[in-house]
C-alpha cells in the first residue's frame, strides 16, 4: 500500500471496479492514505485487493456486485455504512468497453456500456447523495464529502469507434457537474478525472508492457494520488472540475468557450440569412476544427 500520509484517517471510501486496473490501485491509494475501504468489484478480484489492504494493516471488506443495478448500488453504500459507520469518498470507477463504429453497433453493446458507465455512475451517486444529505439534516451540518467520477477524453475527441462509450463518458462529465451544483450545499464535492493507463482495458491501445526506464508514464500508479488527493481535506475548493491525468501530469480543463456569435439583422432569422452568416463562417474552417477537444492530446 503506497502512500502514508494519513491525510484520510477516520475516513471511509467505496471504490468500484476496485478488482483490477486503475481501481484497485485508486483503493490503495486510499488506505495508504489512512481510509476504510469498500472494495467492490463485479468479480472475485475484489476480495484480493481488499486482502492486500487488509495485508498491510489498513482495513477494508469486499463487496462483489454489479453496479449498473440500482440495488445492488444501494446495498454497497449500505455495506460501507454498516461496516465502518459512516461515509467520506466515493469513487466511481467500473466500467466495460464494448467498442464498434456507430453504424455497426448493436442494441446490446449500446445498452450494456450506458448501464456500466452512467447508470452505474448515477446509481452509486444516487445511493450516496441521499445519504449524506438526510446525514446532514441529521447533524444540522455540512457533511465533508467526495465523489470523483471517470470520464475519459473517448468523450472530448468524440472517438469514433467507440460511440457507447464516448456517449457515457460525456454524461458522467455532465452528472458531475450537476451533482457538484446539486450537493455542494451539504457538503458534497464531485470531481471527474480523464486518465490514461495501462490496463486489461486499454492493452489493445498501449500494449500490456513498459520497457522503458523507471515508472511507466502509463501507470496506474500516476492517478492512485490524484484520487486521494481530491478525497482529502487538501481539495476542499475544488468541486465541478475536469482533469485530465496522464503520467505525472495533471491538466485542469476550461469550461466550453463561445467561439463565435451571430445575432440576426432584424427580428428573427431567414433561412437564407443563416446559410449567409453562419454557413459562410465555415467556409474557410478547417473541417477537422470540431467541437472535439484535440488539443487536449497534446498533453501527452
Ligand atoms: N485505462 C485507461 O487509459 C482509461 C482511460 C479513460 C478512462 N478509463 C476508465 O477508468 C475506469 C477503470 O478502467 P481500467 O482501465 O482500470 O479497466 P479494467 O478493465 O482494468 O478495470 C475495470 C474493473 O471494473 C470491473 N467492472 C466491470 N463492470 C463492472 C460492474 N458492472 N460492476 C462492478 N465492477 C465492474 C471489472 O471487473 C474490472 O475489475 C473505467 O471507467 C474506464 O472507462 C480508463
Amino acid at each position: 500500500v503506497p502512500g502514508g500520509g494519513g491525510g484520510l484517517t477516520g475516513t471511509v471510501a467505496v471504490v468500484t471496479g476496485a478488482g483490477a486496473g486503475l481501481g484497485r490501485a485508486e483503493a490503495l491509494a486510499l488506505a495508504g492514505e489512512g481510509a476504510r475501504v469498500v472494495v467492490n468489484d463485479i468479480g472475485p478480484a475484489a476480495d484480493e485487493t481488499a486482502e492486500v489492504v487488509r495485508a498491510a494493516g489498513g482495513e477494508a471488506v469486499a463487496h462483489r456486485g454489479d453496479i449498473g443495478d440500482f440495488t445492488v448500488a444501494g446495498e454497497l453504500i449500505g455495506l460501507a455504512v454498516e461496516s465502518f459507520g459512516d461515509l467520506h469518498t466515493l469513487v466511481n470507477n467500473a466500467g466495460i468497453i464494448r467498442d464498434r463504429m456507430v453504424f455497426g453497433m448493436s442494441e446490446q453493446e449500446w445498452d450494456d456500456v450506458l448501464r456500466v458507465h452512467l447508470k452505474g455512475h448515477f446509481a452509486m451517486t444516487r445511493h450516496a447523495t441521499a445519504w449524506w444529505r438526510q446525514r446532514a439534516k441529521d447533524t444540522g451540518a455540512p457533511v465533508r464529502a467526495s465523489i470523483v467520477n471517470t470520464a475519459s477524453e473517448a468523450s472530448l475527441l468524440g472517438s469514433p469507434g467507440q460511440p457507447n462509450y464516448a456517449a457515457a463518458k460525456g454524461g458522467i462529465t455532465a452528472l458531475t457537474v450537476s451533482t457538484a451544483a446539486a450537493c455542494g450545499r451539504f457538503g458534497v464535492r464531485a470531481n471527474a478525472i480523464c486518465p490514461r493507463a495501462r490496463t486489461a482495458m486499454t492493452v489493445g491501445v498501449f500494449g500490456d508492457d513498459w520497457d522503458g526506464e523507471g515508472l511507466d508514464p502509463l501507470s496506474v500508479d500516476h492517478v492512485a494520488p490524484f484520487v486521494a488527493f481530491l478525497a482529502g481535506p487538501a481539495a476542499d475548493r475544488v468541486s465541478g472540475q475536469v482533469f485530465v491525468l496522464h503520467g505525472g501530469k495533471v491538466a485542469l480543463l476550461a469550461a466550453p468557450r463561445i467561439e463565435k456569435r451571430f445575432d440576426a439583422a432584424g427580428e428573427r432569422w431567414s433561412v437564407a440569412e443563416l446559410g449567409e452568416r453562419v454557413g459562410g463562417w465555415f467556409a474557410g474552417r478547417e473541417s477537422t476544427a470540431t467541437f472535439a477537444a484535440t488539443d487536449v492530446l497534446s498533453l501527452g
